[in-house]
């Protein structure tokens, strides 16, 4: 008799960016363009040459082939520390963020779920809207946690608000989760809301958790995304999540970290424990590298961003027979396509196969979103925009 998988993970979807993939080996042999890949957000320029050039010195370093405390390197748990309340602009005298208050991850998708996994069981329920990032979805779907979402906002940009939180509040919500600047609409949540869902949470007695995977490249980079962590009580409602992925171009080194109030820290503690132990010694190395020498790359990084938002923004000013720029912000847009009838999926295939246009349909962000595509254009560079949008003019028109 053979062995049967696990029915809650059989049940979920296969990777979905993996299969977006697939479509590009079906398109036409004779599409003579070249493939703009607007599918999975990856940096387009590689980690700073200076940054690899110190960390293959490292290599050679004594040590390199332990485990690390599961916590993480304490240098890189007191830099991620200082980095966020930098960034945060965290000017309150105490309680700020320390060290203690870290815990790295092999990335930022592992912090989730560790977070996740401490934080609600079986029947459990959790608070999010809708599109969602799938990855939050599945993970869910596998610890029969319930997911409650929150239907899709178009003219709002996406952006929910405290009540369609509030109203879904019961006895078995164990949290809410956020991502701002969000994936997939590239929507940023504004401090105020932030902080309205922070009350929230609080007076529900349960947790806040904000993904910020994005947060550097908010196109007003330069002003803290929010003050919670200002306040006197974040420990006991509020959990941010981070990864070195995007902000740091390091997607394959995996590194990524939660930052929460003790009981939050110990109970992820248990989960790395027995899961990866810690997060690869040598990214570590790496990230707290990075915290320390990149920060005019990382400027340099979040200015290109904001140029690619401004052109994306301009270049769907003009008309573009139908598609639709229903929200962007930072690194993603969300898009309406002008085929009524027709799912997100077959659109987004015919994309890829005819126009070389690689995107992610909108059907694999949750219910209801077979009318919209994901487009991640900070793939792109500034001067390659044109190009995508006159691409999609000729779907348009096909
Ligand atoms: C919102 C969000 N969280 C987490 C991740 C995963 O990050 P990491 O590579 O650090 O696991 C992504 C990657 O696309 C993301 O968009």
């Amino acid at each position: 008799v053979k062995y049967s998988v696990n029915p809650l993970v059989d049940a979920v979807n296969a990777p979905p960016i993996a299969n977006v993939h697939r479509w590009v080996q079906e398109r036409r042999p004779d599409a003579n363009i070249s493939l703009l890949d607007v599918a999975q957000a990856v940096p387009i320029d590689p980690p700073d040459v200076g940054l690899r050039r110190r960390i293959a010195d490292l290599l050679v370093a004594d040590g390199l082939h332990r485990y690390t405390s599961i916590a993480g390197l304490p240098e890189l748990r007191e830099g991620l520390a200082a980095y966020m309340t930098s960034t945060h602009q965290v000017f309150a005298k105490a309680p700020g963020i320390t060290a203690s208050d870290v815990v790295i991850t092999a990335g930022c998708n592992q912090a989730y779920c560790a977070v996740m996994q401490a934080l609600a069981g079986p029947s459990d329920e959790v608070i999010f809207p809708l599109p969602f990032y799938f990855n939050h979805q599945m993970w869910l779907d596998m610890l029969a946690v319930k997911a409650r979402h929150i239907p899709f906002a178009p003219a709002s940009g996406g952006v929910p608000t405290v009540d369609d939180f509030a109203c879904r509040i019961n006895e078995n919500t164990r949290a809410l989760v956020v991502i701002s600047p969000n994936n997939p609409t590239g929507a940023v949540y504004s401090p105020q809301l932030l902080d309205q869902l922070f009350n929230l949470a609080r007076e529900a007695g349960i947790a806040m958790v904000l993904d910020e995977t994005y947060q550097d490249f908010r196109p007003d980079f330069k002003a803290p995304p929010h003050r919670l962590f200002e306040r006197s009580d974040w420990r006991e409602t509020f959990v941010q999540l981070f990864s070195f992925s995007k902000s740091y171009a390091l997607t394959g080194y995996r590194l990524g970290s939660i930052v929460g109030g003790p009981l939050l820290i110990e109970a992820v503690t248990k989960i790395q424990d027995c899961t990866n132990i810690c997060a690869p010694r040598l990214s570590q190395m790496m990230g707290a590298l990075a915290l320390e020498s990149e920060g005019a790359w990382l400027t340099q990084q979040a200015t290109d961003m904001a140029a690619r938002v401004t052109a994306l923004r301009e270049a769907f000013a003009q008309p573009w027979y139908g598609f639709e720029l229903v929200s962007a912000g930072a690194w993603f847009a969300y898009v309406r396509h002008p085929f009524a009838g027709r799912t997100a999926t077959e659109v987004a295939r015919h994309l890829a196969q005819v126009h070389g246009v690689l995107c992610v349909p909108g059907d694999m962000f949750g219910p209801g979103q077979e009318a919209y595509l994901r487009f991640a254009f900070a793939n792109l560079k500034v001067d390659e925009i044109p190009e995508l949008l006159s691409r999609l003019r000729a779907a348009a028109t096909d």
